[in-house]
């Protein structure tokens, strides 16, 4: 596939990507720019030098001017979130970066998709929408899209059936007021109420979902992979590879990414998740999921949280 990415931040999430996508088929050109020289350099050497295994990809570690002609630009630089740290706390310091990176990378990149990943995603994705002076179409964050795996994972081992069987997703923002719309929640076509009667009168014994214990698994995960090992990079990075290649694919998708409200649920003025058609185009906008009077009431307090952040920084 002939495609040119650019990915800003070759901390782990940035170099995870880059490195997930030159062993997939989906770039032809990756593009690794970060302000530490020896570390781009490094990263994009150890990874150029395992692609000779398969078809091969450009890699180079650039300045802003080599993104040109991107047809996606990834975000990912930050400070990463540390032990005990919550995404918000975060918010100014990356804010602040987000506003260096911004006027250069969109002066090389114009017509670019954009993937927001840094951290807290819901606010960077917000504050990129209001300072690129880009069409909104052109900007999406990962959003819960790395939550809803998470929750699919975990239903999947719970139910012992294939991942790619469960329809389920995480809403609201990526972290601490997320929420799981269960009334969206589906194993092929099949409600979970339905599901459970089906398979016991098969014989098979299947305890309920504790749905506050699954909600807690997908909140907490990011924050318990951070305490075993540091940082979380893997699954995030294969998140946005799936993202990149639904961009560059002929078709729409679905899928739970970060972008802005504009009265959908009552909530405008805010970016976050909930269900999304995403393609060629870009984002073409929210898919309105059926959703009962207290989940919509749990998104309205996401996007309030998310609002009284945005309240408090400078962008
Ligand atoms: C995660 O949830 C840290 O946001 C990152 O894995």
């Amino acid at each position: 596939m002939s495609s040119k990415i650019t990915i800003i931040g070759a901390g782990s999430v940035g170099s995870t990507i880059a490195y997930t996508l030159s062993n997939e088929d989906i770039a032809s050109e990756i593009v690794l720019i970060d302000i530490n020289k020896k570390k781009v350099e490094g990263e994009v050497m150890d990874i150029a030098q395992g692609t000779c295994f398969r078809d091969p990809v450009s890699i180079i570690a650039g300045e802003y001017e080599d993104a040109k002609d991107s047809d996606i630009v990834i975000i990912t630089s930050g400070i990463a979130r540390k032990p005990g740290q919550t995404r918000i706390e975060l918010t100014q310091t990356n804010v602040n970066i987000l506003k260096s990176i911004t006027p250069e990378i969109v002066k090389a990149a114009p017509n670019a998709i954009y993937i927001i990943v840094s951290n807290p995603v819901d606010i960077m994705t917000y504050v990129f929408t209001k300072i690129s002076g880009l069409p909104e179409n052109q900007i999406l964050g990962s959003g819960t899209m790395l939550d809803s795996a998470r929750l699919r994972c975990g239903l999947s081992e719970h139910l012992n059936i294939a991942q790619k069987n469960i329809h389920a997703y995480v809403f609201g923002e990526h972290g601490d007021t997320s929420f799981i719309p269960w009334s969206g929640a589906y194993v092929s076509g099949v409600s979970l109420d339905e599901y459970y009667e089906t398979v016991e009168k098969m014989g098979r014994n299947v305890t309920k979902i504790d749905k506050d214990a699954m909600l807690e698994y997908v909140r907490t995960s990011g924050g318990q992979v951070i305490a075993n090992k540091g940082a979380t990079f893997y699954a995030v990075s294969v998140a946005v590879c799936k993202l990149v290649a639904t961009i560059l694919s002929s078709s729409d998708s679905v899928a739970t990414v970060s972008s802005m409200m504009h009265g959908e649920y009552g909530i405008e003025d805010v970016c976050l998740s909930t269900l999304t058609l995403v393609g060629p185009k870009g984002v073409q906008g929210k898919i309105p999921m059926r959703m009962t009077k207290e989940e919509v009431e749990k998104l309205k307090a996401s996007a309030d949280a998310l609002k009284a952040v945005i309240a408090q920084i400078e962008h």
